[in-house]
């Protein structure tokens, strides 16, 4: 299996938690995509859910496929939410936010009673950090923000810089929430939940990409098939 044919056996492997009358959680990326993609098949034969979605991108997405919308203030509890990852970790402490989204799927992983990630096999790490670590910031005085992270993240033994994510134009990449994000090249994170402390503590940052706690399953695509982590 190459690797696009990995994330969506991933993705239609997490259909099987999937129960009718459920109140989803939909993620953002292109593995989301592939479940966004393959639930509407299901709804389109029968299958009753609502969803809220975790970025302008999936909403358009799963809107012109035909499948029921709310928003969190609608529908505040899910019973589940079903997303991508950047990197996932043996504890399935994971990073988020390539894709930008990762504000919006934090709060919606947050509400959900269980949150399955979905991935191919690139993403599973031994630790985490190769992947830029995105630190959602807001626009005023972003230089003092990028700074206090490069700081706090020197301090946790991971030094390196922080920079603004760009889109292909120069400009600065906005998130659906109006922010900045910034992207740690931290290499490897000894320690996640300290460096999450330390993160939120920062007054510029809305967010991180570090998900602790909140994943309970994985499924992993790999070259020979589907495998489930559940969380230790
Ligand atoms: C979106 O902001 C991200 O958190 C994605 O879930 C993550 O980047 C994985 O995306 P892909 O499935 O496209 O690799």
């Amino acid at each position: 299996m190459d690797v696009e044919a990995q994330k969506r056996a991933a993705a239609a492997c997490a259909l099987a938690f999937v129960r009718p009358g459920m109140r989803l959680g939909l993620g953002t990326g292109t593995t989301a995509r592939y479940f966004v993609e393959l639930l509407a098949d299901h709804v389109r034969a029968g299958l009753n859910i609502i969803a809220v979605p975790t970025s302008e991108a999936t909403r358009k997405q799963a809107e012109s496929l035909g499948i029921a919308l709310a928003t969190l203030d609608e529908m505040p509890e899910l019973d589940l939410t079903v997303d991508g990852a950047d990197e996932i970790a043996p504890d399935l402490t994971l990073i988020k936010g390539g894709g930008g989204a990762l504000l919006r799927e934090k709060i919606v992983a947050a509400a959900s009673a269980r949150m399955v990630v979905i991935a191919d096999e690139s993403k599973w790490v031994e630790a985490l950090g190769r992947f830029p670590l995105p630190v959602e910031i807001v626009q005023f005085g972003a230089t003092v923000t990028q700074r206090a992270i490069e700081r706090v993240a020197a301090a946790a033994g991971c030094p390196g810089p922080a920079p603004l994510r760009r889109t292909q134009s120069g400009h600065a990449f906005v998130t659906d929430g109006g922010h900045w994000l910034a992207d740690a090249q931290l290499r490897r994170i000894a320690d996640p939940p300290a460096l999450a402390a330390q993160l939120s503590a920062i007054p510029g940052v809305v967010e991180h990409g570090l998900f602790i706690g909140l994943a309970q399953t994985a499924i992993i695509g790999g070259p020979a098939g589907v495998r489930i982590v559940e969380r230790p």
